[in-house]
């Protein structure tokens, strides 16, 4: 992918999510804003944020001096369950935009289910936000099914997508399937399963056949299922390795044998420390 090239995206209900995005969890400060800036002048058109990264501002610097028009680029943030109060979301949602110094993002998430706060509240909430400009799509995160199917009874307002924790090593056929029925988009966080993917044989293989990194193989297999994928890298020398999945394609039998490597215990994330309920 270069600047004069066009990321491709997915649609879900009238949002067009570029299938490449940059992830800034624990990107910080100066630095942050540096590789933000750095990836959209390489090309990519997505950037992923929350409000406990603490990073918006940088997000937004970046942003602003690297010169891409902000009508090209697509901005996701995310809202934290202690703020799911009807009031405190969208003052929430208020304080986000300022710390990015944007008039809306193109999508706002709920960033975890919060049992404590009743979902078609948050959602009510949710929807008044998008209502008043603030956000253009809304979409949950770490919903699984049962929860994204009571979301979808609780509010007529669309939901674009699930942000989830997805890459090879995790089987998460149940849930994709589940956001493909509901013409959901799936969003891929730890897409390169938090760098780990670099030191698989069968992807390294796979790489070595088509002239790519095991990581490149990694992304791709996830792109080639419509999949959005938000790698993050403090490297700027990495942006480019992990923009460069859109000029090869995998066969089915490669697709086949990455699905393989799929594990139903196979998540990084630590779910205890929010007391959510586990997965199907
Ligand atoms: N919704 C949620 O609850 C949630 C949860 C987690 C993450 N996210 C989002 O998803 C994004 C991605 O997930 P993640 O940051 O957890 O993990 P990730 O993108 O799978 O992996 C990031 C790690 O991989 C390394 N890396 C990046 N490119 C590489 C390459 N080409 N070769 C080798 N190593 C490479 C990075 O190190 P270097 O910096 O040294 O390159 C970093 O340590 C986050 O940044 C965040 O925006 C959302």
């Amino acid at each position: 992918m270069s600047a004069n090239e066009t990321t491709p995206f997915v649609e879900a209900k009238g949002a067009r999510i570029p299938l490449l995005g940059l992830g800034t969890w624990q990107l910080r400060g100066r630095a942050c804003a540096r590789v933000v800036q750095q990836a959209l002048r390489l090309g990519y058109r997505h950037l992923d944020t929350a409000e406990i990264y603490d990073n918006e501002r940088a997000v937004g610097e970046g942003l602003h001096a690297s010169g891409v028009n902000r009508s090209d680029v697509f901005v996701t943030t995310k809202i934290w369950p202690s703020h799911f109060a009807p009031g405190e979301l969208e003052r929430t949602a208020r304080e986000c935009l300022v710390r990015l110094r944007l008039s809306e993002v193109d999508l706002l998430l709920l960033h975890w289910p919060n049992p404590q706060i009743p979902l078609a509240e948050t959602l009510g909430a949710l929807g008044r936000v998008k209502h008043d400009g603030l956000a253009r799509h809304i979409g949950l995160s770490n919903f699984t099914v049962a929860l994204i199917e009571e979301a979808l009874q609780a509010t007529t307002e669309p939901l674009v997508c699930d942000q989830i924790e997805c890459h090879p090593f995790l089987d998460q056929s149940k849930l994709i399937a589940a956001c493909r029925r509901h013409g959901m988009a799936v969003i891929a966080y730890a897409p390169i399963a938090r760098g780990a993917v670099r030191d698989d044989d069968v992807l390294a293989r796979v790489g070595a056949a088509h002239g790519k990194s095991a990581v490149q193989v990694c992304l791709r297999f996830l792109v080639q299922q419509d999949i959005v994928v938000i790698p993050r890298t403090s490297k700027v020398e990495r942006l480019a390795e992990n923009a460069a999945i859109f000029d090869f394609a995998l066969s089915e039998q490669e697709m086949a044998e990455i699905s393989r490597l799929a594990q139903r215990d196979g998540r990084l994330l630590d779910w205890a420390f929010s007391g959510q309920p586990k997965w199907d």
